[in-house]
């Protein structure tokens, strides 16, 4: 697993507003909807592409476009949600499946309540949207899910992410033959005994929904 941090003013900018505890929920929306869109940029790299014959107006050329199948973006409800639509706007065509998933806060653990994914992944570029990687139980499941389906390739976005999640998730994943990366604006310190990330931003679903 490969975890790119996007080192970008910009980004440091908008996550500080985030991080803010004065930072009101439509401010918190907003902000987290820029950022998206500033991670995604970086995320999507590697998307695939295939060659595109066109016209200008001056010549003929050859550019490219959006490879088929098209790339598959999975919000992680509910906190994912409010990363959707800053992705969506990088990549309008893209279908959109979604997982249902929360912590127990006593055992920290993941649980799926919710699935509405296709069925059949093979050959899928997949982009996972969850704000906090935090214990990493629940992207480390999320990414199960799709490669078991035959995804591909997997670029998780976090806005934050805890050192002892990437850990989880890398050792989670160990044996798994598939390219993983996981782009956040910033690997901060630690959890505390709470499964909170520190200094962190709170929790990212009650910030942006109450
Ligand atoms: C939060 C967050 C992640 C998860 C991270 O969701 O949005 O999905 O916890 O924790 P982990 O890395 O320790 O698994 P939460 O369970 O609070 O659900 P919500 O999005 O519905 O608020």
């Amino acid at each position: 697993m490969r975890t790119h941090v996007v080192d970008h003013p910009l980004v440091a900018h908008k996550l500080t507003a985030l991080r803010d505890v004065g930072t009101d929920s439509p401010t918190f929306r907003r902000l987290a909807d820029e950022l998206v869109t500033l991670l995604a940029y970086e995320a999507t790299r590697e998307v695939r592409v295939e060659p595109h014959d066109i016209a200008t107006p001056v010549s003929p050329t050859t550019g490219v476009r959006l490879a088929t199948p098209k790339p598959l973006v999975v919000p992680i409800l509910r906190a994912g949600l409010g990363m959707l639509d800053g992705m969506m706007r990088l990549l309008p065509t893209a279908e959109v499946g979604f997982l249902g998933m929360m912590r127990n806060e006593e055992t920290l653990e993941a649980i799926t309540y919710a699935e509405r994914l296709p069925d059949d992944l093979a050959g899928r570029q997949c982009y996972v949207l969850d704000p906090m990687l935090a214990t990493g139980g629940t992207l480390a499941a999320a990414i199960k899910f799709l490669t078991d389906r035959g995804a591909d390739h997997i670029t998780a976005i976090c806005l934050l992410a805890a050192p002892e999640g990437c850990e989880r998730v890398e050792k989670d994943l160990a044996g798994l033959d598939v390219p993983v990366t996981v782009v956040t604006a910033a690997l901060d310190e630690r959890l505390n005994e709470k499964g909170y990330i520190v200094p962190g931003l709170g929790d990212a679903g009650d910030r942006l929904y109450g």
